[in-house]
């Protein structure tokens, strides 16, 4: 058998990754063969990776981590629409297999049984090996022009169907024009977030606790005000609000500052067991008289995938450029999971790396 180097972990046991030499995947696992350029590392990884999150595939012990990907297609079929050399993506989820109405309608982002599967997260190798197999319709296709940076689609799906979903909800309104944004949080999510406000022209304003750095400069690139200390939003409200930070003090101040009519998109995913005092009854009179929407958005359908793609390929290049802040090699995958004060998007680079198999 011909194998592959692949970061696996036992999930639920903190601290168990290491990089080990395993099978190359299944045909089973799709169709379609790709050598991994590079893996994205993201909050989700490192909960894994403490042991809080996660599932290895059925009868298995160990998961191989990633749902961050970028390759290179080496082998599709003729009908899948993908060609030798093409760059991809890989999509996270699979649908559950009863299917729920959504997952049968290729709405697996919105899966409502809770049995779908995620690649690298819930029950399914990731994407962080040395090859990778998909199946034709689990494969988004990236512009090569993007370079490295293509591995921040899958990251933007996940904003790009929060936009998504706020453009829905708006439409309740027949004059619903949004015109300002704030967004919580300047980590990979939260620059994504604004760079897709900046491109609708909103007026962007972004609290994160970095008041210097490249945070705060990216941010006044795309033409947003920064705020380092939620007081000085004070008196100010938003139409729309992504709370990417999933800090429990900044959701009450993103439900605090959205304007009349506003949706608050909640994007982070927390700790359960951080209580704090909250005024409920304030909050449902604000969101009843004030017709506030407050939601929440995990995951990503294809559609997203693709409109993400439209969203890099359109944003500036040089700027995109500077959200990886660090490329670390697969032989020092270990550097990439131990974070660093400056980190944006970390990413693990396959290439140059392959070993003979
Ligand atoms: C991934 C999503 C996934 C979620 C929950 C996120 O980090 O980007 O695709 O649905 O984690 O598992």
């Amino acid at each position: 058998m011909r194998t592959m180097r692949a970061i696996t972990l036992a999930p639920g046991v903190a601290d168990s990754a290491r990089l080990d030499e395993v099978g190359e995947p299944p045909v089973a696992e799709g169709s379609v063969l790709v050598r991994t350029t590079a893996l994205g590392v993201c909050g989700t990884d490192h909960e894994i990776l403490s042991g809080l999150y996660g599932s290895a595939p059925p009868g298995e012990e160990r998961l191989i981590l990633g749902h961050e990907s970028l390759g290179v297609v080496m082998e599709a079929p003729p009908d899948s629409g993908l060609r030798t050399g093409d760059h991809v993506v890989g999509i996270v989820r699979r649908p559950d297999p009863v299917p729920c109405m959504a997952c049968a309608s290729g709405e697996w982002d919105m899966c409502r049984n809770g049995l779908y599967t995620e690649r690298g997260i819930k029950e399914r190798h990731g994407f962080g090996s040395e090859f990778f197999r998909l199946e034709p319709d689990f494969a988004v296709k990236v512009d090569p022009a993007l370079g490295l940076t293509a591995v921040l689609t899958e990251p933007a799906s996940i904003v790009a169907k929060a936009w998504d979903h706020v453009d829905r909800i708006g439409r309740r309104s027949r004059s619903w024009q949004p015109r300002s944004l704030l967004v919580t949080g300047a980590g990979p999510i939260g620059l994504l977030a604004a760079m897709m406000g900046a491109q609708r022209r909103l007026d962007l304003h972004v609290l994160d606790r970095h008041a210097s750095g490249p945070k705060p400069q990216l941010v006044r690139e795309l033409g947003g005000h920064v705020y380092s200390d939620v007081s000085a939003l004070a008196g100010l409200s938003f139409d729309v609000v992504m709370e990417c930070t999933a800090a429990t003090p900044l959701i009450a101040q993103a439900i605090a500052h959205c304007a009349p009519a506003g949706i608050v998109c909640l994007l982070g995913v927390s700790i359960p067991g951080q209580k704090a005092e909250f005024d409920i009854g304030g909050l449902n009179r604000t969101l009843v008289l004030s017709n506030q929407v407050v939601f929440g958005s995990v995951n990503a359908n294809r559609g997203h995938y693709e409109m993400a793609a439209t969203a890099l390929a359109a944003a500036d290049r040089p700027w995109l450029d500077r959200l990886v802040t660090r490329s670390v090699p697969l032989s020092r995958w270990h550097q990439a999971l131990r974070t660093q004060p400056d980190d944006i998007k970390v990413v693990i680079d396959f290439r140059e790396e392959l070993s003979s198999g």
